[in-house]
């Protein structure tokens, strides 16, 4: 049997920054996001039940596959090991998977990676885990931000706050506003500090209590404002949650620095924005690629400022999506 998957990434609202169990993911603190449409992973998966070894490979956009390095297919066997001890079979895996977006760039790629592997498993050994289990299988291969992929819309993760170890649960459905995410590319490269070494060195920033006592407040007025589409309460508490994260980062021993001097190009055209009446706020994840959150009717303004700046290789048009979904176009 073979199934493909295509998941999204997501972009958080609320943070995730700071583990309980780093392997486990099981996170310091509740997180909030928009599951996107465009941006996605795309991963076809065979079950081989005689086969010996698993295969991981990396698909290129002409269709050309070639074995992935070490670095990604490490963690991928060891998620397909898990994986077939919750499916109780044997055998091996053949993987192959694409992502349409820049990898490890602040754009949630493993992410929509770990959620797609995950959902294209228990397709292909036609099981069909509920969202929760799903979410929880797609987190348990070390990327937390997996838990919220699983699901379309507005999303929180973990469900309940006295169950860290807890899956992630829809607050809304995409349709329940058509938020745009207008991605500002300054890097395209990786980021020299994975997300992994942050969650670890969090802790060390002398700023990070003062942070987690914070994080229930802000994270309820953003689901109040999601709750209430209101982009103009919306706003101010997703840029300053990033900015957040970012002082927890920069605060770190040793201290680590996302940003580019092209984030702060973007930051600021983003303030000039808001001063000439164009809402639009913005949002970071552990990248130096900026997220711009506004409502369609802005897009094109928005799109077309952050498209003229000299730092900005390209402008990624995403918006709100449905969550992960089968496709018929694998990938070998
Ligand atoms: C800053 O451990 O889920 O994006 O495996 O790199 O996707 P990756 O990261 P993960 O941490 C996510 C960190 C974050 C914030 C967030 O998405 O909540």
């Amino acid at each position: 049997m073979k199934a493909t998957v295509e998941a999204p990434a997501n972009i958080a609202f609320i943070k995730y920054w700071g583990a309980r169990d780093l392997d486990a993911a099981v996170p310091l603190n509740a997180s909030v996001s928009m599951t996107l449409d465009r941006c996605r992973a795309r991963t076809t998966v065979e079950h081989l039940p005689d086969g010996a070894e698993d295969r991981v490979e990396l698909a290129t956009a002409a269709g050309e596959l070639a074995a992935a390095p070490p670095g990604f297919a490490e963690p991928v066997r060891r998620h397909l090991e898990r994986l077939r001890r919750w499916a109780g079979v044997g055998g091996a895996f053949r993987v192959a998977t694409r992502n349409n977006f820049p990898t490890g760039a602040g754009i949630a790629s493993s992410a929509a990676g770990f959620a797609a592997l995950a959902a294209a498993v228990a397709a292909c050994l036609e099981r069909r885990p509920e969202a929760a289990e799903l979410s929880r299988l797609a987190r348990l291969g070390g990327s937390g931000s997996a838990a919220r992929s699983v699901l379309g819309g507005f999303v929180r993760w973990p469900r309940d706050d006295d169950d860290a170890d807890g899956p992630a649960v829809q607050l809304a459905p995409a349709e329940h506003w058509p938020l745009c995410d207008l991605i500002a590319v300054v890097e395209s490269g990786a980021k020299e500090v994975s997300s992994r070494e942050g969650h670890r060195l969090a802790p060390t920033s002398p700023y990070f209590a003062a942070r987690l006592a914070a994080l229930p407040e802000r994270r309820r007025g953003v689901e109040e404002a999601i709750r209430e589409r209101d982009l103009e309460r919306l706003g101010p508490l997703v840029e300053e949650e990033a900015i957040d994260l970012h002082l927890i980062a920069m605060s770190s021993r040793p201290p680590i620095f996302y940003w580019q001097p092209g984030t702060l190009e973007v930051l600021a055209a983003v303030r000039e924005l808001r001063a000439s009446a164009t809402p639009a706020w913005v949002t970071m994840d552990a990248g130096a690629n900026v997220h711009v959150v506004c409502e369609p009717a802005d897009e094109q303004t928005v799109a077309a400022a952050l498209a003229a700046l000299p730092a900005v290789a390209s402008v990624l048009r995403d918006r709100v999506g449905a969550g992960p979904r089968r496709s018929e176009e694998h990938l070998f």
